[in-house]
C-alpha cells in the first residue's frame, strides 16, 4: 500500500492506495470529482493534478506507485441556467390521481443534462416553483460526452451500475436540500418528472445504453416510463409517481420532447427551427404539417472539451471577448476558455484576417499571456481548436440546411430560431453568425428560450394535459438521419469555411 496526502479546499485529507492504480481512479475511489471529459482515455489533458515535486500530472496516466502529496485544484462552481421562457404553452394545474398521496403535495421536475441537472421544486396545490436548484453531472468524471459515459459502462466492471448510483446519489443530495428548503418531508414529494437525453435516462434507470453506440444505433426505450419512487431509491413518497419522458431516437431525447412541447403555438410562428447546441446538437424544423429532427455528430466542443484550453462555463471561464477586452465569469483570473467565449475568439480571429476562410490560423493566437492565468499556462488558441470548431459548426449548419432541403422550404419562411439551453442564452450570435455557426439569414430572427427541457418537465409535473400535448407531437414528428441523405457530405465540406 502506499499512502497518498490529499491537498484539498484547505485541508489535507490522508487516503491509501494499492500501488499502480491510476492517480485519477484512486482520486475518484475516495470522492474526489476530477474534471475528466475523456473518461480516463489520456487524450483530453484536462485531467491534470498538481503532485509535490513532479509539477502538474495527468492524472488518468499517472500509476501511483510510492506516496505522494496531491495538489487538487479549487472546485468551481457552474454557470447555470435555471429560468424558464415566455413563449410557455399554458396549460390548467391537474397533477393527477398521485396528488392524491399527500394533502400537502409537491413535486419536482428534473432536466437530466449530460453536463448540468436542474431540480426545479414545484407545489402541486399552488403550480408555484418554490426553488430551483442546479449541480454538475457527477457523470462527467468518466467522460464529457454521452460517447465515452457509454464506453465507461461497457468497458468497466460494473460501470452502469457506478453512473446509475452518482446520479441518483447526487439527485437525493439536492433532493433533500430543496426538501429541507420548503419545510416538508419526502414523503410529501408525489411525482417526479425526468427529461432528458436518452442515453441520460438510460443511465437514470441503469439500462444499458449500449445499443445506442452501435449502428444501427437503437434505443432500449423511446416511450414513456412509469415508475414508483421507491424503485430507483429517490428520495420522496415510496409510490410517488416517477415519470420519465418519452424521447424521439437514440440521439433525439426526451429534452428535446420536453422543449419543443413546451412552446405555444402561436400565429406569429407558424414554422420554426429550435437548436439545441450542448454535448450533442440537436435540430427541430416546426412547419405546420410536421416536425423534422435530427441529432448532429456536433461533439462537445462548444462545452470545452477537446479545446486545448477549453472548459465548461463555470468560473474563471473566459465567456466573452472582444479586441483588448475578456468577460470572464465570476470576474476570477481566467483559468481557460468556454464555447461562449470560443466562438467570439474564433469570429474575432476571422474578422481581422488572422484566420483564413478554409480555417487555416496564421499562428497560435495567444489570448491571455501565463502571467495572468491562474495555472500559469498562456491561454491560446490553435490550429487543432480551430479543426474541433470547424467539425462542431458545420455539422450543425449542414443539419439544418438538411432539414429545410426534406422540409421543401428556405430561409425567409421560417419566423423563427428558438435556441434552447444554456449556450444558446450566453452566446453572442453575431459572433456565431459570424462562424456560421447560426445561419445568416435567421440573424434578425433568434430568440433564446433558456432551459426548454427544464420548461417541459416541469409542465409534465403539473398537468396530465401535457401528455396530450406530446403525443400529438410525436404523431407528427420525424426522424432524419443526416448521414442517409445523399447531400450531407456536400453540405458538411461547404459549410467547413468561415
Ligand atoms: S486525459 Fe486524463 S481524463 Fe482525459
Amino acid at each position: 500500500m502506499v499512502r497518498l496526502h490529499i491537498h484539498h479546499q484547505g485541508k489535507v485529507i490522508q487516503i491509501e492506495s494499492k500501488e499502480g492504480n491510476t492517480l485519477l481512479n484512486v482520486l475518484r475511489e475516495n470522492g474526489f470529482e476530477i474534471y475528466s471529459p475523456c473518461g480516463g482515455n489520456g487524450t483530453c489533458g484536462k485531467c491534470n493534478v498538481m503532485v509535490r515535486n513532479e509539477g502538474l500530472v495527468p492524472s488518468c496516466l499517472y500509476p501511483v506507485k510510492e506516496s505522494i502529496e496531491v495538489i487538487l485544484p479549487d472546485k468551481r462552481e457552474a454557470r447555470v441556467l435555471v429560468e424558464q421562457h415566455q413563449h410557455t404553452v399554458v396549460l390548467p394545474l391537474m397533477p393527477g390521481k398521485c396528488a392524491e398521496l399527500s394533502v400537502y403535495p409537491h413535486g419536482i421536475a428534473v432536466d437530466i443534462g449530460t453536463t448540468t441537472v436542474v431540480l426545479y421544486l414545484v407545489n402541486l396545490i399552488t403550480g408555484v416553483i418554490s426553488e430551483t436548484m442546479a449541480f454538475l453531472n457527477p457523470q462527467t468524471k468518466f467522460g464529457a460526452d454521452v460517447i465515452t459515459r457509454i464506453q465507461f459502462t461497457t468497458t468497466h466492471d460494473k460501470g452502469l451500475e457506478i453512473l446509475q448510483k452518482e446520479l441518483i446519489s447526487s439527485l437525493n443530495r439536492v433532493m433533500s436540500e430543496l426538501i429541507r428548503f420548503a419545510g416538508i418531508t419526502e414523503n410529501e414529494i408525489i411525482k417526479i418528472v425526468f427529461a432528458g437525453n436518452t442515453t441520460m435516462l438510460h443511465l437514470l434507470l441503469g439500462i444499458s445504453p449500449k445499443s445506442l453506440a452501435l449502428a444501427p444505433f437503437r434505443a432500449q426505450f423511446l416511450e414513456e416510463q412509469i415508475l414508483q419512487g421507491e424503485q430507483l431509491g429517490l428520495k420522496s413518497l415510496p409510490q410517488a409517481e416517477i415519470k420519465v419522458l418519452p424521447s424521439i431516437s437514440a440521439f433525439v431525447g426526451a429534452d428535446i420532447v420536453a422543449g419543443l412541447a413546451s412552446i405555444a403555438p402561436s400565429d406569429k410562428y407558424r414554422n420554426y427551427l429550435f437548436m439545441d447546441i450542448g454535448t450533442n446538437g440537436e435540430l427541430a424544423l416546426v412547419t405546420d404539417s410536421k416536425i423534422l429532427c435530427c441529432s448532429t455528430a456536433a461533439g462537445p466542443a462548444f462545452e470545452g472539451a477537446r479545446i486545448s484550453c477549453g472548459m465548461g462555463a463555470v468560473e474563471g471561464a473566459i465567456s466573452a471577448f472582444c479586441e483588448n477586452e475578456i468577460t470572464v465569469i465570476g470576474d476570477e483570473i481566467p483559468a481557460g476558455i468556454c464555447g461562449s467565449g470560443l466562438i467570439d475568439i474564433i469570429a474575432f480571429l476571422a474578422e481581422k484576417g488572422l484566420l483564413n476562410s478554409d480555417g487555416q490560423l496564421k499562428a497560435d493566437y495567444l489570448v491571455v499571456p501565463e502571467t495572468r492565468t491562474s495555472s500559469g499556462k498562456a491561454i491560446s488558441i490553435t490550429q487543432d481548436d480551430i479543426r474541433e470548431v470547424q467539425l462542431a459548426k458545420s455539422a450543425i449548419a449542414s443539419g439544418v440546411k438538411i432539414l429545410l432541403k426534406q422540409a421543401g422550404i428556405t430561409f425567409d419562411q421560417i419566423d423563427a430560431l428558438f435556441l434552447a439551453g444554456g449556450f444558446g442564452n450566453y452566446i453572442n450570435t453575431e459572433s456565431a453568425v459570424r462562424i456560421g455557426l447560426l445561419p445568416s439569414e435567421m440573424k434578425e430572427k433568434i430568440i433564446p428560450l433558456g432551459n426548454t427541457s427544464g420548461t417541459g418537465a416541469i409542465l409534465a409535473l403539473k398537468s396530465v394535459r401535457f401528455d396530450e400535448v406530446i403525443q400529438k407531437l410525436l404523431e407528427r414528428t420525424q426522424h432524419i438521419e443526416l448521414a442517409e441523405d445523399e447531400d450531407f457530405a456536400i453540405e458538411f465540406a461547404m459549410n467547413m469555411h468561415f
